[in-house]
């Protein structure tokens, strides 16, 4: 196995090892890693889903090159698509995802922390969509995600140089929530999932689900869905429970739901 998930509380923590390589994604990980997602935003603890890849070096190096070398345009088609149904079901999830990004985050690697809602990359991360400089270009949501988080003109430079970013610089483009030293990655990683894992579930998904709805919409279209969500919101026992624990000065107690 290529992907390896590890219950840390609230987190599922989900590592993809394939240290002769990289970690890079060929079809099999790829195909792991979704449903080791599915598995872990079902897991009833699981309040946030952290990816990162084992060892110090690397997040993950992109797709896999010596796979998609001799790929034909269908295969290459193929492959995008059970890329992008990734990047789409962790986009829609309900649970939020985090990047803890160890090292080279580039091409399909970066393109995997974009599909994250937080990024957290360690102060020896390089991040990168070098595809151009294999002649090809982004293929797991690069060319959509990317100028959305950094802007057009940033994302267009760096897709059509293939520039990398240190960490530092990615964090002044905005690409990054944070940058810690490499032994505070997981543990910060966790620590946001605890201040997640103290909020209403329900909330929390809602509130994911309007950000994200939103982005394809106008504002009018965008504020109906937000003003749709915070009503169901109060469909729900946590939002009783939320603001009556406020009132009463004590911790709600979330049953999600
Ligand atoms: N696919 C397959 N194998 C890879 C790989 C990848 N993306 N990245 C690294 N590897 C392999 C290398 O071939 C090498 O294998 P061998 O030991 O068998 O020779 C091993 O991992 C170690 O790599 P390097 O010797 O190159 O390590 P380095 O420290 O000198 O360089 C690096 C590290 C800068 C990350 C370099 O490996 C690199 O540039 N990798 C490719 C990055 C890249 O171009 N990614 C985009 C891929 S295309 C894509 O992702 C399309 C898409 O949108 C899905």
């Amino acid at each position: 196995m290529a992907v390896e998930v590890m219950e840390m509380g609230a987190a599922s923590v989900i590592m993809i090892n394939r240290p002769e390589a990289l970690n890079a994604l060929n079809t099999k990980t790829i195909d792991e890693l979704t449903q080791a997602f599915r598995a872990a935003e079902g897991r009833a603890g699981t309040r946030a889903v952290i990816f990162t890849g084992a060892g110090t070096k690397s997040f993950v190096a992109g797709g896999d090159i010596a796979e998609m070398k001799a790929m034909t345009p269908i295969d290459a088609r193929e492959y995008s698509s059970r890329g992008q149904a990734l990047v789409v079901a962790m986009l829609s999830s309900a649970k939020p995802t985090i990047a803890a990004i160890n090292g080279y985050a580039l091409g399909g690697g970066l393109e995997l922390a974009l599909a994250c809602d937080i990024r957290i990359a360690s102060s020896n991360a390089v991040l990168g969509l070098p595809e151009t400089t294999l002649a090809t270009i982004p293929g797991f949501g690069g060319t959509q995600r990317l100028p959305r988080i950094i802007g057009e003109a940033k994302a267009k430079e760096l897709i059509f140089t293939g520039d990398r970013l240190k960490a530092t610089e990615a964090l002044g483009h905005g690409l990054l929530n944070a940058v810690v030293e490499p032994e505070e990655l997981i543990p910060s990683c966790l620590r946001l999932v605890e201040k997640i894992a103290a909020t209403g579930p329900v909330a929390v998904a809602f509130a994911k689900k309007a950000i994200q709805t939103g982005q394809s919409l106008g504002l009018e279209a965008g504020l109906g869905v937000e003003r749709e969500l915070f009503g169901l919101t109060f469909a729900t026992d946590d939002q009783k429970e939320g603001m009556g624990a406020f009132l009463a000065k004590r911790k709600p107690a979330y049953r999600g739901g």
